[in-house]
């Protein structure tokens, strides 16, 4: 069974309340109890953070090594600035997904440019709630098609 460790970043503790003609109304706690629901259709186990510090992030990232098999990360702003982000996903070298609520690339031209999505397989935003479980999805079909050994 996969192991797959979900990480909200900055800001994403807010949701329900933050701006929710940008990122709807649904909360983080909604979220996460929408993917657990659906990792247990998928067979996978899940786990889901959320820090609204970068380090607290990477640090989680590595504790989660070597159980974790790929991870589904919001990086939140992060996803703007983050070269140590990136990197931290670069080392650990497993598949991630990237997801956002709001679709960044119709928003502020400082939204344009991920240094994320350079070492995720795949991105999918947009969606509201919605991109996570995409996301969510998508990551276990890679996982079953190339499934982490050792
Ligand atoms: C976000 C998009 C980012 O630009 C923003 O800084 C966020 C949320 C999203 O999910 O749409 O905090 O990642």
């Amino acid at each position: 069974m996969p192991n797959i460790l979900v990480v909200h970043g900055p800001n994403l503790d807010a949701l329900g309340s933050r701006e929710p003609a940008v990122y709807g109304s649904v909360t983080r706690a909604e979220i996460d109890r929408q993917l657990e629901q659906l990792a247990a259709t998928l067979g996978c186990a899940i786990e889901c953070r959320q820090s609204n510090h970068e380090g607290v992030l990477i640090d989680a990232l590595y504790a989660s090594q070597p159980k974790v098999d790929g991870f589904l990360v919001n990086p939140g702003a992060l996803t703007h600035t983050s070269v140590a982000l990136r990197d931290c996903l670069a080392a650990i070298g497993r598949p991630a997904v990237e997801v956002h609520l709001s679709n960044p690339a119709s928003r502020d031209p400082f939204r344009h440019h991920s240094l994320i999505s350079g070492v995720a397989s795949g991105v999918i935003q947009g969606f509201g709630a919605d991109s996570y479980l995409l996301g969510l999805r998508a990551l276990v079909t890679l996982l079953g098609e190339s499934p982490h050994r050792g």
